[in-house]
């Protein structure tokens, strides 16, 4: 089996921070402080690695920039779940020729998802000169090695599959905010959903030890992060892999008695195995925002059955019911996939009244993409994509009138809502979110940015709620 559990020894990570010292002495004795750039597609998941690389490269003395000709070293931290990523990182990648031209001393990576792809490290490999370093997502723990004999030797080195599926404790890590931390609980995925290249570029599913998780989750709250969300593909199957005889609703519980005021967010929930034992923690926890993220990917039964979901149509309904039975405030959004290989017009017109029968606050909807080597890859595909088009175009109008409903419930309510950031616009120069994860535009001062404040919600469209604070009233 080409992926196990591998526990990387402490000593090969201070090796690598050796290595990150060492280069970092290199940098100081050159008088020049090079600059990175790290470019993240793809999902959370890719976000959390790439505050991972970012932690080894500002150990290695780096500082950092937007600016692809200002940059010296730039990593591209890709994504393979659909075609339209990879040919946006490919696109991007090419163009990279540019920078190098005017900086020759650049060095280009190239890591992720989509390069754990065979073919895509071989494409990578014969079209994209530009490119000196290829390692794939089990190889980021040693990316200080790789980017030395990439520097060193002056030529290209590739990483590329097959890989053991490695669980890495203790990396550095320069998060972005100080508001908002992901912390991943576990890796990869067991399901092979027939449509999905995940389970192929990520590995099984390895899940991290409880109490590492919760001493990361301790951290966050002692260094002032005040929502923090737990990733994994699948994060309801976590522990499975462990002998530690705990689940994914002990983990909420154990963190929710962190002391401080936080909140607990995670993704994602398949619906499979979302457990009432899950909705009754979530239900329990005052820190757990209530706000589940529960992909359905269609409403027809058959097209379920063979997407290899494992549930049905009416079960998810259950689920629904049950969780906003424990959850009356519950905010619920969803994945659908238009077009799946064989749907027909009445199987999309189930996932249409699924969604009437559900009211999402938000969805994400794709057409489906073929990836190579998954299953739905090889099944026939006979409906035209200006047809399948035509349903997304109908889907996506209703969700975004049923998403402007449910935000037009929340003008006049009073909100507490967490103050994450600055939007550099005016009038409504800070962003929030309630504790459900709506997006919500205020005004107000900048001190305000990661506390909890009441808000007067006084507008809101498809996107977003709109308010003010309330005591500035
Ligand atoms: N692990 C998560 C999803 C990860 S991918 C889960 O199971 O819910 C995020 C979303 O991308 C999926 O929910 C699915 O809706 C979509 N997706 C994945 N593969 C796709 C493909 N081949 N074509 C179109 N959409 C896809
Ligand atoms: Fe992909 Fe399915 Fe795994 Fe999600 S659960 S990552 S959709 S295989
Ligand atoms: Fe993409 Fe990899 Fe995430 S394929 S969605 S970056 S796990």
């Amino acid at each position: 089996m080409a992926y196990k559990r591998v526990e990387i020894p402490r000593a090969e990570l201070e090796r690598q921070r050796e290595i990150c010292f060492g280069i970092r002495e290199r940098i100081a004795a050159s008088g020049r402080r090079p600059l990175a750039l790290v470019d993240t597609y793809g999902c959370q998941q890719n976000e959390a690695d790439s505050e991972e690389l970012r932690g080894y490269i500002e150990l290695m003395g780096y500082g950092f920039t937007d600016d692809e000709n200002a940059a010296d070293l730039i990593v591209v931290n890709t994504c393979a779940v659909r075609g339209h990523a990879e040919m946006r990182v490919l696109g991007n990648v090419g163009a990279l020729v540019h920078a190098k031209a005017r900086n020759p001393g650049l060095l280009v990576a190239v890591c992720g998802c989509m390069v754990q792809q065979p073919h895509m490290a071989e494409k990578i490999k014969k079209s994209f000169r530009v490119v000196d370093l290829v390692f794939g997502p089990h190889e980021l723990w040693r990316f200080p090695e790789l980017y030395k004999r990439a520097r060193d030797t002056r030529r290209r080195v590739f990483m590329a599959p097959p890989s053991e599926g490695v669980v890495a404790e203790g990396l550095p890590v320069k998060r972005s905010g100080s508001v908002k931390a992901w912390l991943s609980i576990m890796y990869g995925c067991n399901n092979f959903c027939t449509y999905c290249i995940v389970p192929y570029v990520r590995g099984r599913e390895r899940s991290r030890r409880f109490d590492d998780v919760v001493a990361e989750a301790r951290g966050l709250v002692e260094a002032g992060y005040k929502d923090i969300t737990l990733l994994g593909q699948n994060v309801n199957s976590y522990g499975r892999d462990l002998d530690e005889g705990r689940d994914f609703a002990d983990l909420i519980r154990a963190i929710n008695g962190i002391p401080g005021d936080f909140l607990i967010r995670f993704m994602t929930s398949h619906p499979r195995d979302a457990t009432e034992k899950l909705f009754r923690a979530m239900a329990e926890c005052e820190k757990c925002a209530k706000h589940i993220h529960l992909p359905v990917q269609s409403g027809s039964d058959r097209i379920l059955r063979e997407m290899n979901r494992h549930y049905g149509r009416e079960k998810y309904l259950e689920e629904v019911r049950l969780a906003r039975s424990l959850m009356p405030e519950l905010v619920l959004t969803t994945d659908i996939i238009v077009g799946f290989p064989g749907e027909t017009e009445a199987d999309f017109n189930e996932t249409m009244s699924l969604i009437e029968e559900v009211r999402y606050d938000a969805m994400f909807t794709f057409i489906f993409s073929p990836r190579e080597g998954t299953k739905a890859a090889a099944m026939p595909d006979p409906v035209p994509r200006e047809e399948k088009q035509k349903w997304f175009d109908r889907l996506v109008e209703r969700a975004n009138e049923i998403s402007a409903e449910k935000h037009a419930a929340y003008i006049g309510t009073r909100q507490r809502v967490l103050v994450d950031g600055a939007t550099g616009r005016s009038p409504w120069n800070l962003s929030a979110r309630t504790n459900g994860g709506r997006l919500v535009h205020l005004k107000g001062g900048e001190e305000l940015i990661g506390r909890f404040i009441d808000a007067d919600i006084n507008g809101g469209n498809t996107w977003a709620l709109y308010g003010v604070p309330a005591d500035a009233e």
